[in-house]
């Protein structure tokens, strides 16, 4: 899809040439400088009932008279921000998506700013993506083909900096949805790596990629035990972008690469059990972010840690009750084999030391605990540092991509005694979003560390099955804030 920026003044959108021209309108009326023959058009519509300044609300009009384009869409939203914009530009682009526009043009009659210009293309590509790779049936991708932003001339800079930070952002999450969709059967780990290979050639990445023989070399116990169930080969993949000089302290993002959780031994309930092929959510989320930083080119240096393999049960799988060394050399009791994200974090977290990080964030749809804590709107955000934390909600605010901070004390760490490990890896039901974390935090005294559980986030289950590509956009955003 094509995006472009265009100088335009509020009074003369009616000369806009596109096929489609939407207008945001904010507030509880129509901002004197609005051209004449749309205002008028609203004007008229409000008179008759047909429309209203309330966000959600849409106008559609085909062949307005004195409007160049062949159809106007006026879209209510609740007040200026970049947020209140992205819900009306959706719900435009909702009015618009099975009709035959390919080039819309977008205004709004307020001042844009660059988060308004991102949140424009990021909604605009998450309306057109469709799944088809499994689904040659599936519908084609609607018309709409170019994106054309009208904005004032003292705008210009700000929007067209959004622009391109919205289209990395967007082909970040476009990847991220892609991956995860795929099922278990296409997206293995194997397929991960070679994604990250193909990805690495586009941006001249680094990219290695470990198998099994050189994780028992490295002695990634805790990882293994998770792996062995499976005749899936695991891959540990190591990719690294360098955009700052060598000796600058890279950030590293980990994300939990679990392609297929079965819960293996401690086997899970049949029901929804599909929808375990996005457990691989971290991994994806990390692999767009990656593009979205290849294509930004930020300076900074970044590393991305994947641990990858399937969680099933067999005649090999570990049993609970197994002890493992994982790399750190800490023991663990496996008292659940479902509770794997957590097994294959911590070795990652320790191979992540010897980058000399200057910061690291894990990824994962770690725990059903934090679906019920914090549903399908906020990530869950675990850290002890503040600083961190104060840039993620920073970064979530600009993304549009909300976390909510939870605890992380001490107390918490109580629960995962064992008389058999250093520890187990699980505690009980009550709190168990925080338990997982402490147990990865026991891994990760030695930088600064952030963790992110996606399980609300990364997927939606029902009618609308399918990966929402977050936290990308949160990513992306935290990334650049750390570039010098
Ligand atoms: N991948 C799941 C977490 C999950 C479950 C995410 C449901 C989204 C929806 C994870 O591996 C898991 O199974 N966690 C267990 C941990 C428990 C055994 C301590 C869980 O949440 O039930
Ligand atoms: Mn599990
Ligand atoms: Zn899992």
């Amino acid at each position: 899809m094509d995006f472009r920026l265009q100088k335009a003044a509020v009074s003369a959108l009616a000369d806009t040439a596109a096929d489609a021209l939407i207008v945001i309108v904010a507030g509880d009326k129509l901002d004197p400088a609005l051209d004449a023959r749309i205002a008028s058009i609203v004007t008229e519509a409000v008179d008759a009932g047909d429309f209203a300044f309330k966000a959600g609300r849409t106008l559609y009009l085909h062949r307005p008279a004195g409007v160049k384009a062949a159809r106007l869409v006026v879209a209510a939203a609740g007040g200026e921000s970049a947020k209140a914009f992205r819900k009306a530009l959706a719900a435009a682009l909702g009015v618009l998506k099975d009709l035959g526009a390919r080039h819309v043009a977008l205004a709004a009659t307020w001042s844009l700013g660059d988060a308004h210009a991102e949140a424009a293309v990021t909604a605009a590509s998450e309306a057109r993506y469709i799944y088809r790779h499994t689904k040659p049936s599936a519908p084609k991708e609607g018309a709409l083909a170019k994106l054309t932003v009208l904005c004032a001339d003292a705008d210009a800079k700000a929007v067209r900096k959004g622009l391109e930070r919205g289209e990395a952002v967007a082909a970040g999450v476009t990847l991220a949805r892609e991956l995860a969709n795929r099922p278990g059967n296409h997206c293995t780990p194997s397929y991960l790596a070679e994604q990250a290979r193909a990805l690495g050639k586009k941006h001249g990445l680094k990219i290695e990629v470990l198998d099994r023989k050189d994780v028992e070399k490295i002695g990634m116990g805790s990882f293994l035990a998770v792996a062995q169930g499976s005749h899936e080969p695991l891959k540990f993949i190591v990719a690294q972008y360098r955009g700052a000089a060598k000796d600058v302290a890279p950030v590293v993002l980990v994300g939990k690469g679990i392609t297929f959780d079965s819960g293996g031994i401690s086997i899970k309930p049949s029901a929804e059990m599909d929808e375990m092929k996005f457990d691989m959510g971290g991994a994806a989320s990390v692999i767009g972010t990656l593009r979205a930083i290849g294509e930004l080119k930020p300076r900074l240096n970044l590393v991305c840690l994947i641990p990858a393999c399937e969680n099933l049960p067999s005649g090999t799988a570990t049993k609970p009750g197994d002890v493992v060394t994982s790399l750190s050399g800490q023991t663990i009791e496996i008292l659940n084999t479902d509770a794997e994200g957590r097994l294959i974090l911590c070795d990652a977290l320790t191979y992540a030391e010897r980058f000399k990080p200057a910061m690291v964030v894990d990824v994962a749809t770690l725990t059903g605990a934090c679906v019920v804590a914090l549903g399908h709107h906020h990530s869950g955000l675990f850290t002890a540092d503040d600083a961190m934390a104060t840039q993620f909600q920073q970064a979530a605010q600009e993304a549009l991509d909300p976390c909510w901070r939870m605890p992380l004390d001490e107390e918490y760490d109580e629960a995962l005694k064992s008389n058999f490990a250093d520890m187990g890896n699980v505690g009980p039901r009550g709190g168990g979003a925080i338990t997982a974390a402490m147990f990865l935090r026991r891994y990760t005294g030695k930088y600064r560390w952030a963790h992110l559980d996606i399980a609300g986030t990364a997927w939606k289950g029902g009618a609308a099955k399918g990966a929402t590509g977050r936290p990308v956009g949160l990513l992306t955003h935290f990334v650049l804030a750390q570039a010098a």
